[in-house]
């Protein structure tokens, strides 16, 4: 024991140990009415962890070249002691991870916690979230299968439709006139090593301005407002350690059963996590009939589709795309309500909060599925057009929740926030 404190004593010397370890963990004082909501952010930490874990070694056996990538995975799943386990983990965890993160941006919408003082901890989220789709993006080339290719085809030639620049943008990214082994070689490096680095900058700016500030709660009452006179501790905080940390293992364990579930028994989760034509070996020369992006993407991709050309151009709806997920960063500034968390917020913010949550799932179930059907909802509406006019509806109203944001917040009956939090 005295040697163990001896050590300690030796490094605390020389390196900030013990005090980072009370700053940010022992007496890092958070509000003590967070809720089931509250799991996510360190849910994202662990998936970030076993993604670049598994990346690693996925790594060691992948082959990053268009002549042997497909075959690579097929030995990686076959022939690699447990490699079908190691791939799972890696497809499975994308799609967590974006499952994870959505809840946990719906979190903020919720409870306001972007607003003052959390915006720059918003704008690194924001970041974050466009380097997790930059990674998400490059990492599906790599198996090189019929959707990997056709799927970078679709987006690079997106970038083409900007006038005039455009068509070169494309070919720049590609390094080639079709996507090709020098896009898969240039996608490999962004994939295993540039978005990584940047993502992992990120999350450590995104947690210093956590700590800077503080986390919010579900009362969006701010517990540094009140704090003991003696002690200087906010008389609503408890601390990080081990209240929190305990209640996070509690959220890590159930998650892992339904990982290891998803993993297990269902790792193509019916064609979503692991699309069916990806079992196909790219091939240049057979175009896919219907290509749509992993489910992720799909709401913005239905965005993407449902914006009528322009004189032949794809432009406009390439910008609705962009600015559909562009538009989060401005949330700080356009939300102008009286209290932050959804108890006290009126019924104008509740109900414009519900019909954009349903506006992006029916966005996203539409983009899983090709415009000439539009799936189950062309079979139900009776054609593909009137699926389409469904599709702009719910793009209006997406764009809608932001615009009139500045508006309706002001308006909105709220009820008064509590000087301290509820529990
Ligand atoms: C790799 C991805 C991410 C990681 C590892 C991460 C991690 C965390 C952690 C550990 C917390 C504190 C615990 C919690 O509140 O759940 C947190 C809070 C927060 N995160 Fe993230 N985050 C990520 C992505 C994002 C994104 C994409 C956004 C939004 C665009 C975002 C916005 C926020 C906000 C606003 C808070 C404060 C919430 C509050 O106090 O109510 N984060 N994040």
């Amino acid at each position: 024991m005295n040697i163990a404190k001896a050590l300690l004593s030796w490094v605390d010397e020389r390196f900030p140990l013990t005090a980072n370890w009370k700053s940010h963990l022992s007496e890092y004082y958070a509000p003590k009415n967070f809720n089931f909501w509250y799991f996510f952010g360190s849910l994202a930490m662990l998936i970030l962890v076993m993604q670049i874990v598994t990346g690693i070694l996925l790594t060691m056996h992948y082959k990053p070249d268009a002549s042997q990538a497909f075959a690579s995975v097929e030995y990686i799943m076959r022939d690699v002691p447990w490699g079908w386990l190691i791939r799972y983990m890696h497809s499975t965890g994308a799609s967590l991870f974006f499952i994870v993160i959505y809840l946990h941006m719906f979190r903020g919408l919720l409870y306001g916690s972007y607003r003052k003082p959390r915006e720059l901890l918003w704008l690194f989220g924001m970041l974050i979230y466009l380097c997790l789709m930059a990674e998400a993006f490059f990492g599906y080339l790599l198996p090189w299968g019929q959707m990997s290719y056709w799927g970078a085809q679709v987006i690079v030639n997106l970038f083409g439709a900007i006038p005039l620049v455009g068509p070169d943008i494309s070919l720049w990214i590609r390094g080639d006139y079709v996507v090709s082994d020098a896009t898969l070689n240039r996608f490999f490096a962004f994939h295993v090593i540039a978005v990584p680095l940047v993502l992992l900058g990120l999350v450590a700016a995104h947690l210093l301005a956590l700590h800077e500030v503080g986390s919010n709660n579900p009362d969006g009452v701010e517990i540094k407002k009140k704090k003991d006179p003696k002690t200087g501790i906010p008389l609503d905080g408890i601390p990080f350690h081990p209240y929190y940390v305990v209640k996070d293992i509690v959220g890590v364990v159930v998650f892992l059963m339904v990982f290891s579930a998803i993993v297990f028994f269902a790792p193509e989760m019916g064609g979503y996590f692991l699309e069916h034509n990806n079992f196909v070996p790219a091939d240049p020369l057979n175009t896919p009939l219907h290509i749509a992006p992993v489910w992720y993407f799909t709401p913005f991709y239905s965005i993407l589709r449902a914006v009528p050309p322009l004189m032949n151009s794809q432009f406009p709806g390439v910008v609705a795309m962009g600015l559909s997920t562009m538009i989060f960063f401005l949330l700080p500034w356009l939300d102008r309500g009286a209290v932050k968390s959804i108890r006290y917020r009126g019924p104008i913010y509740k109900s414009a909060l519900a019909l954009f949550v349903i506006a992006f799932l029916i966005l996203g179930y539409l983009g899983t599925e090709p415009t000439n059907v539009w799936g189950q909802f062309g079979s139900w509406l009776g054609g593909a057009e009137r699926a389409t006019v469904v599709a702009r509806v719910f793009t209006v109203i997406y764009f809608l929740f932001f615009l009139l944001m500045p508006w309706y917040t002001r308006i909105d009956k709220t009820k008064p926030e509590p000087e301290r939090v509820t529990s």
